[in-house]
């Protein structure tokens, strides 16, 4: 694992952008998985200005999202599509086919998890995957408990996690009590992963994932297995990681 701290949350989303740059410039057919969350937003920025500045292209990219919650409308202004429609996919050169998401509107929302593990399969895996992390140390929406072996499929939100997003949604209330994410054994499958966090918010479970032991309890900590992971902290989110000095920065 490669740890990058940097000095402020632009700074972060730089650092990331550049990856994902040099990614897109090395194979212009990549595949990426993408997150949604407010930690993201900057890489975001930063890419639609390389895409408007002709540095990168998106026509031949094909983007898998993490996660979407169970039975709200694409075009619902609260939905993970609209999310990345209004921060990323307006602003690049995209084709609107090679969006993909989980399908939260299945009938058989089963069915559409596996579904989804194969059309990634079949477009050869994801080349390369970002990730934030949730405050109970979620990933996707892979919830402490989640299977280390779980495929993508319906998942019930934590209450903290519900807290934590009700912010995207006119009511509390309106948030669903559950989604459809890519799973632990899908996101490991991921040949390279970039793991964001920023904020003094998340420097304890920062800490805990990627220094403590290999747990269900904390999700994320199942990244310490990954062969080609690159971590970059806002400092503030790395504050707790610092203080134990990990050997592997
Ligand atoms: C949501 C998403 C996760 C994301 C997390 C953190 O729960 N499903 O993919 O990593 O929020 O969000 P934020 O970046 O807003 O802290």
């Amino acid at each position: 694992m490669k740890i990058i701290i940097a000095k402020n949350y632009q700074a972060m989303s730089k650092l990331a952008a550049d990856l994902v740059i040099r990614e897109l410039k090395e194979k212009r057919q990549t595949t990426l998985g993408l997150p949604t969350g407010s930690t993201p937003l900057g890489l975001y920025k930063n890419l639609a200005k390389a895409c408007l500045g002709e540095k990168i292209s998106f026509k031949e990219v094909k983007t898998f999202n993490l996660d979407e919650y169970a039975g709200l409308a694409k075009t619902d202004g609260s939905s993970y599509h609209s999310f990345m429609q209004n921060k990323l996919f307006n602003f690049i050169d995209i084709k609107a086919k090679n969006i993909f998401f989980p399908d939260g509107q299945a009938k058989n929302l089963r069915q559409a998890g596996a579904k989804y593990d194969s059309l990634i399969k079949k477009h050869h895996g994801l080349d390369l995957l970002i990730l934030g992390i949730g405050l109970n140390g979620h990933i996707g929406f892979n919830e402490p408990g989640s299977d280390f072996n779980s495929k993508t499929r319906i998942v019930s939100l934590k209450e903290q996690t519900r807290r934590a997003n009700a912010k995207y949604f006119a009511k509390a209330e309106d948030m669903p009590r559950q989604a459809i994410t890519m799973g632990l054994a899908t996101i490991m499958k991921a040949r390279k992963i970039i793991l964001l966090a920023a904020g003094a918010k998340k420097s304890a479970m920062v800490k805990q994932a990627l220094t403590g032991k290999i747990t269900k309890s904390a999700p994320a900590s199942i990244l310490q297995n990954h062969k080609n992971l690159t971590v970059i902290l806002e400092n503030k989110a790395a504050k707790d990681l610092m203080a134990v000095k990990p050997h592997n920065y």
